[in-house]
């Protein structure tokens, strides 16, 4: 089988070409991904020389770039697009090209391609925000609502997957997932920046007043449930991923953070909240679960703090990452007064 995944340096699609080249060692993977500030082919250095591997680069809206990866390829696996709501509220402009203009891109060709299956792969923030107060979830049927313009281009992205298959046919599923993390994490995202602000002697930013909460998973059970959809889901179908039903809120991360690295909370302080910033996401697998047999299988308490330990051990990894591009982010982001 060959396997095309988009964004295969990132996070997710990391550790998901990591696992499938241990658990499916006869595929053959093709990473595309542009190399964005956020792709790093360092996560991948273990098995760069693996002959079922290769790396290719390239940008998904660039059609003539898309085209000659996706002759022969079974399964389009796509995890590229920008994903950083702060970066979208700074500037919206690139998610819109890359998360809905290259989304559209990649599915003309798997089109003419006849690909098997193309997999995207999507959010929970596309249904918008729940109350503090209540006890709903996100299910298949809740209405799309997305309030930041990340969440507003996943959506669409999400739209015209549907769309390809209704009228062209094409053999698509989606999952919808909530906040991922474990290692290989950009330290932009809430959990690695904490991790290593703290490590660094720095504060740990927490938005208004902390009591936002966040549906944790941790991204080896993401990777497993993209896996069943693969083998076992329904083509057309989408699926919710979310993780074991701990609900903590930022500030008692934060908190649980400071401590796992011997430290007070005087390592936390309270910034300007994020424009829009989602109360509250919680998502409802049980149908994934009926149907798939998928379930999440990692606990936020233990494995918060195997994530502690991997960014204490890989202290040359976010050095690295943390410089350069990063700088002039978290100027703008945390120092210029723009918060
Ligand atoms: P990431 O930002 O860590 O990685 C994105 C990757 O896509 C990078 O390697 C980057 O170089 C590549 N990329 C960006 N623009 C590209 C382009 N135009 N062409 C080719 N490659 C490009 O993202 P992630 O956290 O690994 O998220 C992966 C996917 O999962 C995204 O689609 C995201 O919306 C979705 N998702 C993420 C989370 C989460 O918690 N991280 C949760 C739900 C869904
Ligand atoms: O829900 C899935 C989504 O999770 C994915 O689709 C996105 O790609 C991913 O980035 C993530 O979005 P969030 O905005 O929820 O993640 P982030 O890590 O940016 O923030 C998590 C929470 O922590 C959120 O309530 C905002 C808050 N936060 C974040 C940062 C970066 C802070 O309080 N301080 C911070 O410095």
């Amino acid at each position: 089988m060959k396997i095309l995944v988009t964004g295969g340096a990132g996070f997710i699609g990391s550790n998901f070409i990591l696992y499938w080249i241990k658990n499916h060692p006869e595929d053959e993977i093709i990473n595309f991904d542009a190399l964005t500030y956020a792709g790093n082919l360092e996560n991948l250095k273990s098995i760069e020389d693996n002959p079922n591997y290769k790396f290719v680069k390239g940008n998904i809206a660039q059609s003539n770039e898309v085209g000659p990866v996706m002759s022969g390829v079974d399964i389009v696996v796509h995890f590229a697009a920008e994903s950083h709501v702060d970066r979208s509220i700074l500037e919206p402009s690139s998610f819109i090209l890359t998360n809905i203009v290259g989304t559209q891109v990649l599915l003309d060709a798997a089109l003419k391609n006849n690909v098997k299956r193309f997999h995207h792969i999507s959010t929970d923030e596309v249904f918008g925000e729940l109350d503090l107060n209540d006890t709903n979830k996100f299910n298949e049927r809740t209405n799309y609502n997305p309030r930041s313009p990340y969440s507003a281009t996943k959506a669409g992205s999400d739209h015209l997957v549907r769309a390809y298959h209704f009228t062209y046919g094409l053999p698509i599923t989606i999952t919808n997932c909530s906040n991922n993390y474990g290692p290989y994490q950009f330290p932009e995202k809430f959990i690695p920046l904490a991790i290593t602000n703290v490590i660094e002697g720095k504060k740990i930013p927490v938005y208004g007043d902390g009591l936002y909460i966040r549906d944790w998973l941790y991204v080896e059970d993401h990777v497993r449930a993209i896996e069943k959809v693969l083998e076992r889901g329904k083509v057309g179908k989408t699926y919710l991923i979310g993780g074991m039903t701990e609900l903590y809120p930022n500030i008692e991360i934060a908190k649980k953070i400071v401590r796992l690295l011997g430290k007070d909370e005087s390592f936390i302080e309270f910034v300007k909240d994020r424009l829009g910033h989602d109360r509250r996401y919680d998502v409802d697998w049980s149908k994934t679960k009926e149907e798939l047999g998928w379930e999440p299988q990692h606990n936020f308490d233990d494995w918060l703090k195997k994530t502690v330990e991997w960014y204490k051990e890989n202290e040359s990894w976010w050095k690295k990452v943390k410089s350069g591009e990063y700088k002039k982010y978290y100027k703008t982001q945390y120092e210029d007064g723009s918060r």
